[in-house]
Protein backbone atom coordinates (compact mmCIF):
# COMPACT_ATOMS: atom_id res chain seq x y z
CA UNK A 1 0.00 0.00 0.00
CA UNK A 2 1.71 3.24 -0.83
CA UNK A 3 1.83 6.54 1.14
CA UNK A 4 0.79 9.86 -0.11
CA UNK A 5 1.98 13.00 0.59
CA UNK A 6 -0.12 15.77 -1.29
CA UNK A 7 1.17 19.46 -1.66
CA UNK A 8 0.49 22.53 -3.45
CA UNK A 9 2.44 25.84 -4.30
CA UNK A 10 3.67 27.77 -7.03
CA UNK A 11 6.37 28.38 -9.83
CA UNK A 12 5.66 32.14 -10.92
CA UNK A 13 6.58 35.00 -10.15
CA UNK A 14 10.04 34.69 -10.68
CA UNK A 15 11.72 34.20 -7.14
CA UNK A 16 14.94 33.24 -8.89
CA UNK A 17 14.81 37.29 -10.14
CA UNK A 18 14.91 39.91 -7.92
CA UNK A 19 12.71 42.36 -6.30
CA UNK A 20 13.29 45.18 -8.32
CA UNK A 21 12.02 43.07 -11.50
CA UNK A 22 9.23 41.38 -9.83
CA UNK A 23 6.58 43.51 -11.30
CA UNK A 24 7.66 43.51 -14.65
CA UNK A 25 4.53 41.93 -16.15
CA UNK A 26 1.89 45.37 -14.54
CA UNK A 27 4.79 47.13 -16.02
CA UNK A 28 4.62 45.65 -19.57
CA UNK A 29 0.98 46.06 -19.27
CA UNK A 30 0.96 49.82 -18.18
CA UNK A 31 3.00 50.26 -21.72
CA UNK A 32 1.05 48.67 -23.99
CA UNK A 33 -0.81 51.28 -25.80
CA UNK A 34 -3.71 49.41 -26.52
CA UNK A 35 -4.96 49.27 -22.68
CA UNK A 36 -7.27 52.28 -21.94
CA UNK A 37 -6.15 54.82 -19.62
CA UNK A 38 -8.96 54.25 -16.95
CA UNK A 39 -7.27 51.16 -16.40
CA UNK A 40 -4.24 52.70 -16.16
CA UNK A 41 -4.68 54.98 -13.53
CA UNK A 42 -3.98 54.07 -10.23
CA UNK A 43 -7.25 55.76 -8.88
CA UNK A 44 -9.24 53.43 -10.25
CA UNK A 45 -7.17 50.20 -8.98
CA UNK A 46 -8.08 48.33 -5.78
CA UNK A 47 -7.33 49.73 -2.59
CA UNK A 48 -4.54 46.75 -2.13
CA UNK A 49 -3.58 46.84 -5.56
CA UNK A 50 -2.27 50.73 -4.69
CA UNK A 51 -0.53 49.46 -1.66
CA UNK A 52 1.18 47.07 -3.02
CA UNK A 53 2.03 49.20 -6.26
CA UNK A 54 2.94 52.24 -3.78
CA UNK A 55 5.20 54.86 -4.99
CA UNK A 56 8.05 52.55 -5.89
CA UNK A 57 5.75 50.19 -8.64
CA UNK A 58 5.70 47.43 -6.37
CA UNK A 59 9.46 47.37 -4.95
CA UNK A 60 9.31 47.02 -1.76
CA UNK A 61 6.06 45.18 -1.82
CA UNK A 62 8.33 42.56 -3.55
CA UNK A 63 10.52 42.32 -0.59
CA UNK A 64 7.01 41.61 1.58
CA UNK A 65 5.81 39.08 -1.32
CA UNK A 66 8.70 36.92 -1.07
CA UNK A 67 9.63 36.30 2.24
CA UNK A 68 5.70 34.75 2.59
CA UNK A 69 6.06 32.70 -0.34
CA UNK A 70 9.84 31.76 0.49
CA UNK A 71 8.36 30.67 4.23
CA UNK A 72 5.38 29.02 2.08
CA UNK A 73 7.86 27.20 0.23
CA UNK A 74 9.98 26.49 3.76
CA UNK A 75 7.08 24.48 5.07
CA UNK A 76 6.01 22.73 1.86
CA UNK A 77 9.99 21.44 2.28
CA UNK A 78 9.62 20.87 5.46
CA UNK A 79 6.95 18.64 4.67
CA UNK A 80 8.38 16.83 2.18
CA UNK A 81 11.27 15.72 3.81
CA UNK A 82 9.16 14.58 6.56
CA UNK A 83 7.52 12.54 4.28
CA UNK A 84 11.32 11.59 2.95
CA UNK A 85 9.13 10.09 -0.63
CA UNK A 86 11.15 7.65 -3.07
CA UNK A 87 9.56 9.79 -5.58
CA UNK A 88 7.99 13.49 -6.19
CA UNK A 89 5.52 14.05 -8.62
CA UNK A 90 5.07 17.42 -10.36
CA UNK A 91 1.87 18.49 -12.20
CA UNK A 92 2.91 21.59 -14.25
CA UNK A 93 1.55 23.65 -17.14
CA UNK A 94 3.70 23.38 -20.24
CA UNK A 95 3.49 26.71 -21.58
CA UNK A 96 4.87 26.14 -25.60
CA UNK A 97 7.78 24.88 -24.38
CA UNK A 98 8.00 20.78 -24.90
CA UNK A 99 3.92 21.04 -26.29
CA UNK A 100 4.49 22.88 -29.48
CA UNK A 101 3.03 23.12 -33.19
CA UNK A 102 4.21 19.65 -33.51
CA UNK A 103 2.31 18.19 -30.81
CA UNK A 104 0.26 19.41 -27.86
CA UNK A 105 -1.07 16.35 -25.65
CA UNK A 106 -3.46 17.00 -23.30
CA UNK A 107 -1.35 16.07 -20.47
CA UNK A 108 1.85 13.66 -20.39
CA UNK A 109 4.14 11.49 -18.02
CA UNK A 110 7.85 12.45 -18.87
CA UNK A 111 9.81 8.90 -17.79
CA UNK A 112 13.37 11.22 -18.08
CA UNK A 113 16.75 9.68 -16.79
CA UNK A 114 18.84 11.35 -14.55
CA UNK A 115 19.55 14.93 -15.39
CA UNK A 116 21.90 17.71 -15.28
CA UNK A 117 20.23 20.95 -15.86
CA UNK A 118 21.63 24.38 -16.31
CA UNK A 119 18.86 26.63 -15.18
CA UNK A 120 20.68 29.91 -16.31
CA UNK A 121 22.11 28.41 -19.64
CA UNK A 122 19.85 27.59 -21.67
CA UNK A 123 16.22 27.86 -20.18
CA UNK A 124 15.64 31.21 -18.78
CA UNK A 125 13.43 32.35 -21.16
CA UNK A 126 10.78 30.15 -20.64
CA UNK A 127 10.51 32.01 -16.97
CA UNK A 128 10.68 35.54 -18.17
CA UNK A 129 14.60 35.63 -17.34
CA UNK A 130 16.00 36.57 -20.51
CA UNK A 131 19.38 38.86 -19.16
CA UNK A 132 18.24 39.13 -15.81
CA UNK A 133 20.22 38.24 -12.94
CA UNK A 134 19.02 35.60 -10.63
CA UNK A 135 19.12 35.87 -6.49
CA UNK A 136 21.64 33.27 -6.20
CA UNK A 137 24.00 34.80 -8.43
CA UNK A 138 24.64 32.19 -10.26
CA UNK A 139 26.00 32.16 -13.35
CA UNK A 140 25.15 30.02 -17.12
CA UNK A 141 27.75 27.38 -15.61
CA UNK A 142 25.84 26.65 -12.89
CA UNK A 143 24.45 23.30 -13.02
CA UNK A 144 21.75 20.91 -11.15
CA UNK A 145 21.74 17.08 -10.64
CA UNK A 146 17.86 16.10 -10.90
CA UNK A 147 17.18 12.38 -10.63
CA UNK A 148 14.69 10.75 -12.42
CA UNK A 149 12.21 7.80 -11.97
CA UNK A 150 11.57 6.22 -15.33
CA UNK A 151 10.93 2.99 -14.14
CA UNK A 152 8.14 4.60 -12.04
CA UNK A 153 7.29 6.69 -14.62
CA UNK A 154 6.93 3.60 -17.17
CA UNK A 155 4.07 1.88 -14.64
CA UNK A 156 2.23 5.15 -13.67
CA UNK A 157 1.46 5.69 -17.85
CA UNK A 158 1.11 1.76 -17.97
CA UNK A 159 -1.61 2.12 -14.89
CA UNK A 160 -3.52 5.06 -16.25
CA UNK A 161 -4.15 3.61 -19.79
CA UNK A 162 -5.41 0.38 -18.21
CA UNK A 163 -7.78 3.17 -16.33
CA UNK A 164 -8.85 4.58 -19.41
CA UNK A 165 -7.05 7.21 -19.06
CA UNK A 166 -5.31 8.38 -22.52
CA UNK A 167 -1.86 9.84 -21.17
CA UNK A 168 0.89 10.32 -23.35
CA UNK A 169 4.37 9.49 -22.69
CA UNK A 170 7.86 10.51 -23.04
CA UNK A 171 11.38 9.23 -22.76
CA UNK A 172 13.25 12.13 -23.33
CA UNK A 173 12.15 16.22 -24.12
CA UNK A 174 10.99 17.17 -27.12
CA UNK A 175 12.47 20.99 -27.81
CA UNK A 176 12.70 22.31 -24.26
CA UNK A 177 16.67 21.04 -22.74
CA UNK A 178 15.97 19.47 -18.76
CA UNK A 179 12.84 20.69 -17.47
CA UNK A 180 9.90 23.15 -18.56
CA UNK A 181 9.68 26.36 -16.26
CA UNK A 182 7.10 24.90 -14.23
CA UNK A 183 9.36 21.92 -12.90
CA UNK A 184 12.71 23.88 -12.75
CA UNK A 185 11.30 26.91 -10.93
CA UNK A 186 9.14 24.17 -7.98
CA UNK A 187 13.01 22.32 -7.86
CA UNK A 188 14.33 25.64 -7.49
CA UNK A 189 12.20 27.78 -5.00
CA UNK A 190 12.01 24.14 -3.03
CA UNK A 191 15.69 24.37 -2.75
CA UNK A 192 15.48 28.12 -2.21
CA UNK A 193 18.52 28.27 0.41
CA UNK A 194 20.56 25.85 -1.95
CA UNK A 195 21.01 22.59 0.23
CA UNK A 196 20.66 20.51 -2.46
CA UNK A 197 16.97 17.84 -3.60
CA UNK A 198 17.55 14.35 -2.85
CA UNK A 199 14.49 13.03 -4.33
CA UNK A 200 13.94 11.43 -7.95
CA UNK A 201 10.98 13.51 -10.11
CA UNK A 202 8.44 12.65 -12.46
CA UNK A 203 7.77 15.74 -14.28
CA UNK A 204 3.80 15.23 -15.49
CA UNK A 205 2.84 18.68 -17.60
CA UNK A 206 -0.57 19.55 -18.72
CA UNK A 207 -2.13 21.66 -21.26
CA UNK A 208 -3.11 24.36 -19.24
CA UNK A 209 -2.97 27.21 -21.46
CA UNK A 210 -5.21 25.61 -23.93
CA UNK A 211 -6.70 27.85 -26.96
CA UNK A 212 -3.45 30.21 -25.90
CA UNK A 213 -0.88 27.36 -25.87
CA UNK A 214 0.50 27.91 -29.24
CA UNK A 215 -1.40 30.81 -30.38
CA UNK A 216 -0.17 33.03 -27.43
CA UNK A 217 2.93 30.65 -27.08
CA UNK A 218 1.39 30.37 -23.09
CA UNK A 219 2.58 33.24 -22.41
CA UNK A 220 1.77 36.98 -21.62
CA UNK A 221 0.96 39.22 -25.33
CA UNK A 222 0.03 42.67 -25.91
CA UNK A 223 -3.26 42.75 -27.12
CA UNK A 224 -2.16 44.64 -30.43
CA UNK A 225 -0.19 40.96 -30.90
CA UNK A 226 -2.96 38.51 -29.48
CA UNK A 227 -4.15 36.61 -32.74
CA UNK A 228 -7.81 36.19 -34.02
CA UNK A 229 -7.65 32.57 -34.42
CA UNK A 230 -7.26 30.73 -31.19
CA UNK A 231 -6.20 27.15 -30.32
CA UNK A 232 -8.49 24.33 -29.35
CA UNK A 233 -9.20 23.91 -25.58
CA UNK A 234 -7.51 22.47 -22.69
CA UNK A 235 -9.81 19.19 -21.38
CA UNK A 236 -12.43 20.79 -19.09
CA UNK A 237 -11.45 20.84 -15.35
CA UNK A 238 -13.20 17.62 -14.30
CA UNK A 239 -11.31 15.42 -16.41
CA UNK A 240 -8.35 16.89 -14.71
CA UNK A 241 -9.80 15.89 -11.54
CA UNK A 242 -10.18 12.41 -12.75
CA UNK A 243 -7.00 12.43 -14.14
CA UNK A 244 -5.73 12.91 -10.38
CA UNK A 245 -8.10 10.83 -9.01
CA UNK A 246 -6.58 8.06 -11.26
CA UNK A 247 -2.82 8.80 -10.55
CA UNK A 248 -3.82 8.74 -6.61
CA UNK A 249 -5.86 4.86 -7.20
CA UNK A 250 -2.03 3.94 -9.02
CA UNK A 251 0.20 5.59 -6.16
CA UNK A 252 -2.15 3.86 -3.71
CA UNK A 253 -1.22 0.55 -5.07
CA UNK A 254 1.93 0.99 -5.39
CA UNK A 255 4.87 0.30 -2.49
CA UNK A 256 6.14 3.57 -2.66
CA UNK A 257 6.29 6.80 -0.68
CA UNK A 258 4.55 9.37 -3.71
CA UNK A 259 4.56 13.24 -2.79
CA UNK A 260 2.21 14.86 -5.38
CA UNK A 261 2.58 18.23 -5.84
CA UNK A 262 0.16 20.73 -7.89
CA UNK A 263 2.78 23.89 -9.30
CA UNK A 264 0.88 26.92 -10.33
CA UNK A 265 0.04 30.51 -9.43
CA UNK A 266 -4.11 31.08 -9.70
CA UNK A 267 -5.78 33.39 -11.43
CA UNK A 268 -2.90 35.39 -13.88
CA UNK A 269 -3.54 39.01 -14.84
CA UNK A 270 -1.85 38.47 -18.33
CA UNK A 271 -4.46 35.88 -19.19
CA UNK A 272 -7.52 37.67 -17.53
CA UNK A 273 -8.80 40.09 -20.28
CA UNK A 274 -11.88 41.22 -18.27
CA UNK A 275 -9.26 43.63 -16.55
CA UNK A 276 -7.52 44.02 -19.40
CA UNK A 277 -4.60 42.01 -18.39
CA UNK A 278 -3.44 44.17 -15.44
CA UNK A 279 -4.94 42.59 -12.39
CA UNK A 280 -6.06 39.04 -11.62
CA UNK A 281 -9.75 37.79 -10.46
CA UNK A 282 -8.83 37.51 -6.68
CA UNK A 283 -12.14 37.66 -5.93
CA UNK A 284 -12.18 34.12 -7.97
CA UNK A 285 -9.49 32.50 -6.51
CA UNK A 286 -11.09 33.47 -3.03
CA UNK A 287 -13.91 31.54 -3.75
CA UNK A 288 -11.94 28.39 -5.18
CA UNK A 289 -9.94 28.95 -2.19
CA UNK A 290 -12.97 28.62 0.31
CA UNK A 291 -14.00 25.20 -1.54
CA UNK A 292 -10.35 23.85 -0.97
CA UNK A 293 -10.35 24.96 2.29
CA UNK A 294 -13.58 23.29 3.42
CA UNK A 295 -13.47 20.26 1.17
CA UNK A 296 -16.16 21.00 -1.43
CA UNK A 297 -15.07 19.46 -4.66
CA UNK A 298 -18.50 19.70 -6.17
CA UNK A 299 -17.75 23.32 -6.55
CA UNK A 300 -14.10 22.18 -7.69
CA UNK A 301 -15.73 19.90 -10.37
CA UNK A 302 -18.79 22.19 -10.97
CA UNK A 303 -16.90 25.00 -12.65
CA UNK A 304 -16.19 25.26 -16.02
CA UNK A 305 -13.39 25.79 -18.37
CA UNK A 306 -15.04 28.87 -19.39
CA UNK A 307 -15.21 30.33 -15.85
CA UNK A 308 -11.26 29.54 -15.54
CA UNK A 309 -10.37 31.39 -18.75
CA UNK A 310 -12.35 34.23 -17.48
CA UNK A 311 -10.50 34.65 -14.78
CA UNK A 312 -6.82 33.64 -15.83
CA UNK A 313 -7.23 30.28 -13.79
CA UNK A 314 -5.44 28.47 -16.59
CA UNK A 315 -3.21 27.38 -14.09
CA UNK A 316 -5.22 26.05 -11.52
CA UNK A 317 -6.09 22.83 -13.59
CA UNK A 318 -3.05 21.86 -12.18
CA UNK A 319 -4.64 22.03 -8.54
CA UNK A 320 -7.68 20.20 -10.34
CA UNK A 321 -5.55 17.28 -10.41
CA UNK A 322 -4.12 17.98 -7.01
CA UNK A 323 -8.01 18.00 -6.32
CA UNK A 324 -8.83 15.22 -7.69
CA UNK A 325 -6.18 13.16 -6.29
CA UNK A 326 -6.94 13.95 -2.67
CA UNK A 327 -10.55 13.48 -3.14
CA UNK A 328 -9.92 10.10 -4.17
CA UNK A 329 -7.78 9.25 -1.42
CA UNK A 330 -10.79 10.80 1.54
CA UNK A 331 -8.39 13.74 2.44
CA UNK A 332 -11.11 16.25 2.20
CA UNK A 333 -9.48 19.56 3.94
CA UNK A 334 -5.73 21.05 3.29
CA UNK A 335 -3.73 20.12 6.87
CA UNK A 336 -2.45 23.29 6.41
CA UNK A 337 -3.02 26.06 3.46
CA UNK A 338 -2.42 29.92 2.99
CA UNK A 339 -3.41 32.43 0.48
CA UNK A 340 -1.03 35.14 -0.26
CA UNK A 341 -3.21 37.61 -1.98
CA UNK A 342 -1.17 39.99 -4.96
CA UNK A 343 -2.50 42.20 -7.20
CA UNK A 344 0.96 43.48 -9.03
CA UNK A 345 2.91 40.46 -8.94
CA UNK A 346 0.15 38.84 -12.18
CA UNK A 347 -1.41 36.43 -9.23
CA UNK A 348 -2.25 35.47 -5.93
CA UNK A 349 -0.85 32.20 -4.57
CA UNK A 350 -1.47 29.34 -2.63
CA UNK A 351 0.67 26.61 -0.60
CA UNK A 352 -1.37 23.70 0.80
CA UNK A 353 -0.47 20.09 1.94
CA UNK A 354 -2.33 17.02 2.81
CA UNK A 355 -0.44 14.66 4.38
CA UNK A 356 -1.13 10.81 4.25
CA UNK A 357 -3.06 8.58 6.11
CA UNK A 358 -6.90 8.40 7.03
CA UNK A 359 -9.60 10.60 5.86
CA UNK A 360 -9.06 13.63 7.48
CA UNK A 361 -12.87 14.97 7.16
CA UNK A 362 -12.67 15.79 10.89
CA UNK A 363 -9.16 17.85 11.13
CA UNK A 364 -8.65 21.68 11.53
CA UNK A 365 -9.15 23.67 8.48
CA UNK A 366 -6.83 26.05 6.82
CA UNK A 367 -6.14 29.24 8.08
FE1 LIG B 1 3.36 28.47 -15.56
Amino acid sequence: MGEILGLGLTHYPPLSGLDDDMAWLLRQGLADPLVPEHAKDTGSWPERMREEWGSDEGRSAAKTHRERLVAGFDRCRAELDAFNPDVVLIWGDDQYENFREDVIPPYAVLAYPDMTIKPWANMAHSSGMDDRPNIWNEGPDTSIEVMGSPDVARRLATQLLDQGIDVAYAYKPLHHDGFAHAFLNTLLYLDYHRRGFPYPVIAFPLNCYGKLVVSNKGFAVSLGDTPAELDPPSPPPWRFMEVGRAVARACAESDLRVALIASSSWSHAFACDKTWRLQPDIAADREVYAALANGQYDVWRDRSLAQLEDSGQQELLNWFTLAGAMEELGRMKPDWSMFEESYVFNSSKVFAAYRPGPSNVERPSAE
